[in-house]
This record gives structure tokens, C-alpha cells and sequence, in this order.
């Protein structure tokens, strides 16, 4: 495991691309728009929060930090949020906080006019350093928003986690190009941290995906995807 921040290559469009995976960071559509309509949609959120005192979102693939950006904002506007939102994110490979505010400001067309969401990317960097490999606590709006960052190889990281997921995001690189966060060990270690009811989004509709989810009971449905994707997937665990 490398101590370096994880070199990001920002293309002619304002894209983040990984040079180790030769994938694209987030949708061609934009990374708010993937996050809202795949993974906060998919997962049924904001609504499945409701009237809850803590909720746990566990992601596969911290990244850029957009998805845990977005779901704070939603949280954060949210009249009926739950009391305590945990974001708990598997990451092996950490990028610079700078990738991270560049990130959020080229996130939409209209991120950089959005004072409140600026400022939580900002916040995000501050606390951001170069990650050694275990799990790092981050705390915002005094204590209701926590991030936990585990940084090492996805499956070891999901064996040694101590959590219960209320939904999931697989957002690994694509299922063809990033294998192992996608693989039937790590889908099992997911669904380990799984209870009757969890909610589970990802933006690809791959077969094997589908096919290792429904394996281990996951109620699975093909939803129409965010362009150019025609597909992606919203599940819920009913084993
Ligand atoms: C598509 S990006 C995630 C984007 C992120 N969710 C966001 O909101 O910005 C996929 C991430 O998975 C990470 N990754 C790839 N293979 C991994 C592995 N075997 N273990 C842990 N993380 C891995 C990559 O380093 C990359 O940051």
C-alpha cells in the first residue's frame, strides 16, 4: 500500500480519470446528477431515512468524495432527516484533498454557484491528509455527520468493519476494468454488513453484478440509467 495521493488526470472536458484503471471517476452526465439519481434514487433516499435516529450508508469506493458530498447535502436539507447520518466508505487508493474541491466544483453546472456546497467540500479538505491505510473519523455539524474512511484493499476492509449498513453504494471503476469491487467474495463481504431491508444502488447493470446479488438474496431491479448508461441497478436485501 502506497502512502502517495492518487495521481487524478483531469481531461480537456473537466473529467476526473484514473491512469491505474483507465476509467472515468463519474458519469459523463455529471457526478451530482450519478449521485442523486443512481445512488440517493436507488437506495430510496432521502424518504427511507425518515423517521430514523441514525442511519449508515456504506459505499465501495470513496474516490472524489461526491456520492458522501451529496448525501450530506440531501441530509442537510432535509426537514425529516434521520438524527445522525454515518457514511463509512472503502477507499484503497486516496486521492489529494485538492482532487476532492476540484472535484466538487466542476461536480454540475451549477456547482460552484452554491455557497453551502462548496463549503462542506471545503470542510471535507481540510480535515483531508494523506491517508495511511486503516480507518480515519471525520466529523461534521458537530458530530451528526460522520464520514469513516477505510483505507486498504476492499475486501479486508469490509472484513474488518464494524457496521451495519441502512443502504449501499457499489461504486467501484467498471465491473471489466476494477474486478476484485466486484467480485462474489466482496459482494458477500457487503452483505454481510447487510440487515432484512437494506437498500443497495449501483450505476452499472453488469449480469454478474445482478446475478451475484439475487445469489445472495438481494431483491434486484433493472431501472432505467442515468445516459449513456441504458441500465443501472436498485436492490433490497431479503435474504
Ligand atoms: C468510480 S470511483 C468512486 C467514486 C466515488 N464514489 C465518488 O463519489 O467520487 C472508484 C473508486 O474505487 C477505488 N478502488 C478500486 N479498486 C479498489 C479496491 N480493490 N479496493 C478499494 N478501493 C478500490 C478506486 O481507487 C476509486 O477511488
Amino acid at each position: 500500500m502506497h502512502l502517495m495521493s492518487e495521481p487524478v488526470l483531469w481531461t480537456g472536458d473537466g473529467s476526473p480519470h484514473s491512469a491505474r484503471f483507465n476509467d472515468r471517476y463519474r458519469s459523463k452526465s455529471g457526478g451530482l446528477a450519478q449521485a442523486s439519481s443512481v445512488f440517493l434514487a436507488g437506495c430510496d433516499l432521502p424518504a427511507g431515512w425518515f423517521g430514523r435516529n441514525r442511519f449508515t450508508v456504506l459505499e465501495t469506493g470513496f474516490g472524489l468524495g461526491l456520492n458522501f458530498l451529496a448525501t450530506w447535502a440531501a441530509w442537510e436539507v432535509d426537514a425529516l432527516r434521520c438524527g445522525r447520518l454515518h457514511f463509512v466508505s472503502v477507499e484503497a487508493y486516496p486521492v489529494a484533498a485538492a482532487d476532492i474541491v476540484r472535484s466538487a466544483l466542476t461536480a454540475s453546472c451549477c456547482s460552484m454557484a452554491n455557497p453551502e456546497w462548496l463549503a462542506r467540500a471545503q470542510a471535507l479538505a481540510q480535515m483531508w491528509h494523506d491517508l495511511k491505510p486503516g480507518f480515519h473519523d471525520f466529523d461534521f455539524v458537530d458530530g451528526r455527520v460522520r464520514l469513516t474512511v477505510a483505507v486498504g484493499e476492499v475486501q479486508t476492509m469490509l472484513g474488518c468493519l464494524d457496521c451495519q449498513a441502512d443502504a449501499v453504494y457499489l461504486d467501484g471503476f467498471s465491473p471489466a476494468l476494477n474486478p476484485q469491487m466486484w467480485s462474489a467474495d466482496t459482494l458477500r463481504a457487503v452483505a454481510l454488513h447487510c440487515r432484512p431491508g437494506t437498500t443497495l444502488a449501483t450505476y452499472t447493470a453488469a449480469r454478474s453484478v445482478r446475478d451475484g446479488l439475487e445469489r445472495l438474496g438481494f431483491l434486484v431491479q433493472r431501472c432505467s440509467g442515468l445516459p449513456p448508461k441504458r441500465h443501472r441497478l436498485a436492490a433490497v436485501f431479503l435474504p
